[in-house]
C-alpha cells in the first residue's frame, strides 16, 4: 500500500478502541478511532481509510448505517464489523450491505490482525486491477490515437507526392520556355522585358526547389521508413556530397576542407538517408556562407558513435532560432533579414532520418560568425 494504511476503529468501549491501536500500530499502520455513530460519520465524511473497523451496536445509531456513507467516499475501503455473542444476524446483515468481513468479540491482537491484512490485501488487490483496467483503456486509446496519426500522415506524404509530381512538369515546362526566350530565341526583347522575364525566371527556380524538397520529405516518410538499416560506408557517401557541392563553394571562392579518408569506418543508417542528411548539411553551410569564407568538414569516431562535424564561417542562426531548425518550413531571421530564398524543408528532412538512425543533432552557432552542425550516427557494429 506504500503508504502506512489508514485505520479507522469506530467503538464506543474505550477498552476495544485502545486494544486496536495497540495491536495494529506497532505493525506499521496508522490508526485513528471514534467512540460514536456521529463521531464516526464525520471522521468518514472528512477522510478517506483504507480500513474501517465498526461495531455495529453504537449507542447513538446502527453501525450497518455507516456502511453506506463509508463506501459512498470510496467503494474499495474495506470494512470489517466488530459483532457481540448475540449478534451473528447483524453480522450477515453488515456483509450484505457491503462490510467485507466481522470480527466477533472477544478477539486476540493476532486474530486481529489476521482479519485486518487480509482485508487490506483485498483491497490492494482490487485497487490493482482498477488500475489495470484503466491502464488497458489508455492504452487502447493510444493505440486508436496512433492508428489515425499513421493514417493521417501517410494520406499527408500521399497528397504531398501526388502534388509535387503533378506540379513539377508544368513548372519545368515554363521554365523551359522562360529560359528559351531569356536566350533571344523567340526575337529581341527590351531591357525591361528581360530583367522581368528574368524574375520570372528565378520565381520558378525557386518553385522547382520547393516542389523538390516537398517530394524528398514525402519520400522520406512513406518509403523509407520500410527499408532497413544496413552498414553504410561513411567514405562513400562523403566522396559523392562533396563532389556534388564542390563546384558552388568553388563558385564562391569558399575554402572547403574535406575529411580525411576513414576507408572502415561505416555508420548504421540507409545509403540514401545519409546521403541526404550530409547533403543538406553541406548545401547549408555553402549556401549560408558568404564569399571568401570557409567551410570545413570533420568525421571522428568515437566509441560507439560517428560525429559529422560541418562548420562554416557563415552568417549564423540567433540563439532564440536555434531550437526551431529542423521544424518544416522554418526559416530562420536572420535569413529571411537577408533575403536568402529557400524552403525550410531540407533541414526537417535530415532530422527525420537523424532520428530514423538513433542519431543526434547538435547546433552551436554565433551570429555572423559561423555555425557548428554536429551530427551523431551509431557505428555499425558486425
Ligand atoms: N549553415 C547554416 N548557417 C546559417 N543558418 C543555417 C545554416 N543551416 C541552416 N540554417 C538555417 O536553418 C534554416 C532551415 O534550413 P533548411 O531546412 O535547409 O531550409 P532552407 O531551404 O532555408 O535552407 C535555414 O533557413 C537557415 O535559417
Ligand atoms: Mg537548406
Amino acid at each position: 500500500m506504500g503508504a502506512k494504511a489508514r485505520i479507522l476503529v469506530i467503538d464506543d468501549e474505550d477498552g476495544i478502541r485502545r486494544g486496536c491501536v495497540r495491536a495494529l500500530e506497532p505493525h506499521g499502520f496508522q490508526v485513528e478511532t471514534a467512540s460514536s455513530f456521529q463521531d464516526g460519520l464525520t471522521r468518514i465524511q472528512q477522510d478517506t481509510f483504507d480500513l474501517v473497523l465498526l461495531d455495529v451496536m453504537l449507542p447513538d445509531g446502527r453501525g450497518i448505517n455507516l456502511l453506506e456513507p463509508i463506501l459512498a467516499r470510496d467503494p474499495d475501503t474495506i470494512a470489517i464489523v466488530i459483532t457481540g455473542y448475540a449478534t451473528a444476524e447483524l453480522a450477515v446483515e453488515a456483509i450484505q450491505h457491503g462490510a467485507y468481513n466481522f470480527i466477533s468479540k472477544p478477539f486476540t491482537a493476532n486474530m486481529l490482525l489476521i482479519t485486518v491484512n487480509q482485508g487490506l490485501e483485498k483491497r490492494q488487490l482490487s485497487l490493482d486491477s482498477k488500475r489495470m483496467r484503466i491502464l488497458e483503456q489508455e492504452a487502447a486509446e493510444l493505440i486508436r490515437a496512433k492508428e489515425q496519426s499513421d493514417r493521417l500522415n501517410e494520406f499527408k506524404s500521399h497528397f504531398a507526392t501526388m502534388v509535387a509530381h503533378e506540379l513539377r512538369s508544368p513548372v519545368s515546362g515554363a521554365q523551359s520556355l522562360v529560359r528559351t526566350m531569356l536566350r533571344g530565341m523567340a526575337g529581341e526583347m527590351s531591357p525591361q522585358q528581360s530583367e522581368l522575364l528574368g524574375r520570372v525566371n528565378i520565381r520558378l527556380d525557386f518553385l522547382l526547389m520547393l516542389i523538390n524538397d516537398l517530394l524528398t520529405l514525402a519520400a522520406s516518410k512513406s518509403l523509407e521508413d520500410e527499408k532497413p538499416l544496413e552498414a553504410v560506408e561513411v567514405d562513400k557517401v562523403m566522396e559523392r556530397v562533396i563532389e556534388r557541392h564542390a563546384e558552388d563553394a568553388k563558385e564562391k571562392h569558399i575554402d572547403l576542407q574535406i575529411p580525411p579518408s576513414h576507408p572502415t569506418l561505416r555508420v548504421k543508417a540507409t545509403p540514401d538517408g545519409l546521403d541526404t542528411i550530409l547533403r543538406n548539411l553541406l548545401c547549408n553551410a555553402v549556401k549560408y556562407t558568404p564569399p571568401e569564407g570557409r567551410v570545413q568538414i570533420l568525421i571522428d569516431q568515437e566509441g560507439d558513435e560517428v560525429k559529422f562535424r560541418i562548420s562554416d564561417t557563415g552568417i549564423g542562426i540567433a540563439p532564440e532560432d536555434i531550437p526551431h531548425i529542423g521544424e518544416e518550413f522554418f526559416r530562420a531571421k536572420e535569413v529571411h533579414r537577408k533575403g536568402i530564398v529557400g524552403t525550410g524543408l531540407g533541414m526537417s528532412i535530415a532530422k527525420q532520418f537523424i532520428d530514423r538512425f538513433g542519431g543526434q543533432l547538435h547546433i552551436e552557432s554565433q551570429l555572423g560568425q559561423g555555425t557548428t552542425f554536429t551530427v551523431t550516427l551509431p557505428v555499425w557494429k558486425e
